[in-house]
């Protein structure tokens, strides 16, 4: 198993960055609509707060995340509420359409290209012929506010702050177009998208063509 990145911020993970980006649950919830009981997998599950959100709605989490120590929280805030496992997204221990949902909030933008792209190919997989994928991540078009830019200022800082590797990637993933451009690239279709933080985050809903 490769470097665990978050080993020393998982700890922290919930006291810094959720007040940030707590209002984008239920949010994307809202644009999503999941069916009460539906199966939704989460890519890059972290600390797992989106996952007992989802359970709290009535859904059947489960959580995927490369990194122990986010795991670890996740665990502790979930109990035996949802099944959590350790491993690379772009390599699913899951069958092909065994999933309504399959989502990723704040996740592909830190992955290698190849990462990400392997990620986009597995979630399409495990997703049923009915399934959805649900995708939030940064709008790669510039802020059209002041407000927006402000904001685009302090992303990009935590971006830095969050070490070498992790910046390039975002930097690559806005530069290469984000979720509409992996969308196209997977051959999957936009149904919906929302775009909210001053124009900074994207909440897209795909499905397959
Ligand atoms: C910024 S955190 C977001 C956590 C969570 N989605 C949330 O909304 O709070 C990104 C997470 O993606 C995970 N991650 C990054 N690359 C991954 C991969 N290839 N497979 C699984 N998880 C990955 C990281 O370990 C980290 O926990």
């Amino acid at each position: 198993m490769r470097h665990d990145h978050y080993h020393r911020t998982a700890w922290c993970y919930d006291t810094l960055i959720e007040p940030f980006i707590r209002s984008l649950r239920p949010t994307a919830f809202g644009l999503f609509r999941p069916a009460a009981n539906a199966a939704i997998l989460e890519i890059g599950c972290g600390t797992g707060t989106q996952l007992a959100f989802y359970r709290d709605q009535g859904c059947r989490p489960t959580g995927i995340d490369l990194s122990a120590a986010m795991l670890g929280q996740a665990r502790r805030r979930l109990g035996r509420a949802g099944l959590l496992c350790r491993g690379d997204a772009a390599r699913l221990p899951f069958p092909a359409q065994s999933f309504d949902w399959a989502v990723a909030t704040l996740a592909l933008h830190e992955m290698a290209a190849v990462t990400r792209a392997g990620v986009m190919a597995e979630m399409t997989r495990i997703i049923k012929a009915s399934g959805r994928l649900g995708l939030v991540d940064y709008h790669p078009q510039r802020a059209a506010t002041f407000n927006g830019w402000v904001t685009r200022g302090i992303i990009r800082c935590i971006e830095f702050a969050a070490g070498r590797r992790h910046y390039a990637n975002y930097r690559h993933f806005l530069a290469s177009g984000g979720v509409p451009s992996l969308a196209e690239q997977h051959g999957l279709v936009m149904e919906r998208q929302k775009w909210v933080t001053g124009g900074n985050i994207g909440i897209y809903q795909l499905r397959r063509r």
